[in-house]
């Protein structure tokens, strides 16, 4: 009888961990093409197509390499604030006027996806 309870028990758990964790990986989804669409409007001119910092327009200090590690080793949550405040004294905008921050974060997956 016990271990028949414990049996349950045990199904009842792992399916609900299947269920949360499902839950979990469709709200951390991103839209990369929602990203990229963004990126090649909004940030490309600057950044590069692949985010070397070599697009057409140069600044000083210059435009920061998004595949460097001095970029990389930055949790994400710096980065999405520097994208959404922008960065002080330098060309770097602030974004939050024009993106959402869940939109931001698709930018931010996006630029995540270069060849580094
Ligand atoms: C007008 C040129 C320009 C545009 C447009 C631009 N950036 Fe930047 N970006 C810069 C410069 C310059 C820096 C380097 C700032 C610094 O030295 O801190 C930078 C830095 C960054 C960094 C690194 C921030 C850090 O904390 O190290 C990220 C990430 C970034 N940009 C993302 C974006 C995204 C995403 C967009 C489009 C929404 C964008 N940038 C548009 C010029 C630009």
């Amino acid at each position: 009888m016990m271990s028949l309870r414990r049996c349950v028990l045990c199904i009842v758990t792992v399916a609900c961990s299947l269920a949360m964790s499902s839950v979990g990986s469709d709200a951390g989804e991103r839209n990369l093409s929602r990203g990229k669409k963004l990126y090649e409007k909004y940030c490309l001119a600057c950044h590069g197509p692949l985010g070397r910092g070599d697009g057409a327009v140069r600044f000083a200090p210059p435009v920061a390499d998004l595949t460097s590690s001095e970029v990389l080793t930055k949790p994400d949550s710096r980065l999405l604030q520097s994208i959404h405040e922008g960065r002080p004294n330098t060309a770097m905008d602030t974004w939050k006027r024009v993106m959402s921050e869940e939109a931001t974060r698709d930018v931010l997956a996006y630029i995540l996806t270069f060849p580094r």
